[in-house]
């Protein structure tokens, strides 16, 4: 996809990178068609990839920052308008055609943000997935008993000094929140540079 002549446009270089390595694991992982919500949309570029990739699918897109969501409609003009959202929110006050969603899917959001991030994602999951969705989360993870890659702990020492609430999450503490409400860990996937995407289903199932 041509990069969007758009003042408003935010340009992520890792989204342009990694973009296709994610279509292929959701393509592999969902099936054709449903119904997504984006959470930390971020600049658009993932959300304008997929929904291109994957025409059986309606994705909403959705940020707290108002950068995010201006950047978001120069990257994917034909989408729906993003939705302002932080996950924190008790009510993420998503429209009535969206209540119930087939797929819940966030990309490097829970290390850019508190702790506290990480219960609202997990929580509105359990809130608005369908009982067959899927909650998917990408990004750098912290594996108990396995090494951390030198640039992932890099990364992390960097956010960690940046701001003390950030830093990235132990995949066991995510387990044990999701637990919490009632979601599963089901697939963890190898991505690349040292990602993993994770893919949530309601325990009950
Ligand atoms: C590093 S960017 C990732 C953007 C995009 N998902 C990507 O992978 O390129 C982190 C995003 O998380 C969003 N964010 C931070 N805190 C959030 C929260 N509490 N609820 C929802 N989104 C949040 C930020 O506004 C930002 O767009």
């Amino acid at each position: 996809m041509p990069e969007p002549i758009h003042p408003d446009a935010l340009h992520s270089p890792a989204a342009e990178r990694n973009k296709q390595p994610i279509l292929q694991a959701l393509q592999s992982i969902l099936p054709a068609e449903g119904l997504a919500l984006e959470i930390a949309s971020g600049s658009g570029q993932h959300i304008a990839h997929f929904s291109a990739g994957m025409p059986g699918w309606r994705w909403l897109a959705s940020d707290p920052a108002a950068p995010a969501l201006a950047s978001i409609a120069a990257w994917w003009p034909g989408g729906s308008a993003p939705l302002q959202l932080d996950v924190q929110q008790d009510d993420w006050s998503l429209p009535a055609s969206h209540q119930q969603l087939d797929a819940i899917f966030s990309a490097n959001m829970l290390h850019i943000s508190p702790w506290a991030s990480c219960a609202g994602l997990l929580q509105g999951a359990a809130r608005h997935l369908a009982e067959h969705g899927r909650l998917i989360v990408y990004g750098p993870f912290i594996v108990p008993g396995e090494a951390l890659a030198a640039g992932n702990q890099a990364f992390d020492a960097d956010l960690r000094q940046r701001n003390e609430r950030w830093g990235l999450r132990s995949l066991d503490q995510v387990e044990r929140q999701a637990s919490a409400c009632a979601l599963l860990l089901e697939q963890r996937l190898a991505m690349p540079a040292n990602n993993l995407l994770l893919v949530f289903r309601r325990a009950a199932l």
